[in-house]
């Protein structure tokens, strides 16, 4: 039988809550720092099959999720476009030539930098135990074509907005591109074992209500419709980050099976403005598991309360801090699972 996590994202409520927590796999565990220092930095332990593979499993291992999320980055999507790419200690990654001033034309795409991303899924299929959800993922077209146009994360997405507006048919050309080449990844990592994937829109709040249709929705709903066509059961979950009141129109015009939601929208408000059938995902608030205490408590106990009456994953609203102490996720977990028996 399918686990928990899948059966949800596929519809089912079961009364218990799957979890599993964004960026779960990194920095906060000392096993993940461990590894890192060995194997001398971020990309080479996503290339490293092996390394990648047991990285997704860590926490797995230390916490019992329900999901294992592929340990890669949105990034390499950008890299086998053929952009370099690079992440230095202390500084955000780096994209070179940024689009901004090099044509889509002048990059000579690397379709095998995404090969051994296959492989890790693979290794993790093979040994995550019955039950466990595996998490394929990719970025969505427009959070990926942010670091591609600027080269490097910014504040409020400027450069990239601003050539949108300035170009729409050469900033056009880029979505259309990250579009194709994230078909093809995602179905990648379906093939090799994926069960579900997650497209991350980290700055899809960035954008006018026109904008975000043409730029988030249309390119989001392009990748569901091809990946349904090859694997109408796998379920795609979209996170828009930051999208609000936008959400019911996404989830809608996107098809997507399953919504993930920030800390910024409230519960009640979800459970009321999404289809009730919809699967949603989230939305505890990563600092909260900073503070800990009694306020998490109660705090989650208000998301498993608002979204008792439809299919819930338990999740954070955006990726877990580097500095969360382990106690914290652990607190979590038994409030989560508590809450499951309790309503039993
Ligand atoms: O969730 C997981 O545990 C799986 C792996 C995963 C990573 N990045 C590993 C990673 C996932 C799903 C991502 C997504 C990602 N990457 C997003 C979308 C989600 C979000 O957080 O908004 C974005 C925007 C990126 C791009 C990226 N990668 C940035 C801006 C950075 C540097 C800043 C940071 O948060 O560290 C990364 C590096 C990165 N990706 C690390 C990890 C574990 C840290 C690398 C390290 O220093 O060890």
């Amino acid at each position: 039988m399918p686990g928990l996590l899948l059966r949800t994202l596929l519809g089912e409520n079961a009364g218990s809550r799957p979890v599993w927590l964004m960026r779960q796999a990194g920095r906060y565990l000392p096993e993940y720092r461990a590894l890192r220092a060995e194997k001398g930095g971020f990309l080479a332990l996503v290339y490293d099959s092996d390394a990648a593979a047991e990285i997704t499993l860590q926490p797995i291992r230390r916490f019992g999720f329900d999901g294992a999320i592929l340990f890669s980055d949105i990034l390499i999507v950008p890299y086998a476009m053929g952009q370099d790419l690079e992440f230095t200690a202390g500084e955000g990654p780096r994209l070179s030539p940024p689009l901004v001033d090099s044509a889509l034309d002048a990059l000579n795409a690397v379709p095998d930098r995404l090969s051994p991303i296959y492989e890790t899924v693979r290794k993790v299929r093979a040994a995550l135990g019955d039950g466990r959800t595996l998490l394929g993922f990719a970025g969505s077209p427009w959070t990926v074509a942010t670091y591609m146009v600027a080269g490097e994360g910014s504040r409020d997405q400027h450069e990239t907005r601003a050539m949108a507006y300035r170009d729409p048919a050469a900033f056009q050309a880029i979505v259309d591109e990250i579009v194709s080449v994230t078909v093809d990844y995602l179905a990648g990592q379906i093939s090799a074992g994926a069960e579900a994937v997650q497209i991350f829109d980290s700055w899809a709040g960035s954008l006018a209500p026109a904008e975000f249709e043409r730029w988030v929705i249309a390119p989001n709903e392009a990748i569901v419709r091809s990946l349904k066509v090859r694997f109408p059961k796998v379920p795609v979950i979209g996170f828009p980050k930051g999208a609000g009141e936008k959400l019911p129109a996404y989830a809608r015009e996107t098809q997507v099976d399953a919504v993930g939601l920030d800390e910024t929208i409230d519960p009640v408000w979800a459970a009321r403005a999404l289809p009730d059938d919809l699967p949603v995902q989230g939305n505890f608030d990563p600092l909260l598991l900073l503070a800990g205490g009694e306020e998490l408590d109660r705090q989650a106990k208000r998301i498993l309360d608002a979204f008792a009456g439809r299919p819930h994953v338990f999740n954070l609203g955006h990726g877990i801090g580097k500095e969360t102490p382990i106690e914290n996720v652990e607190r979590l977990l038994a409030t989560v699972r508590g809450w499951q028996s309790a309503g039993a």
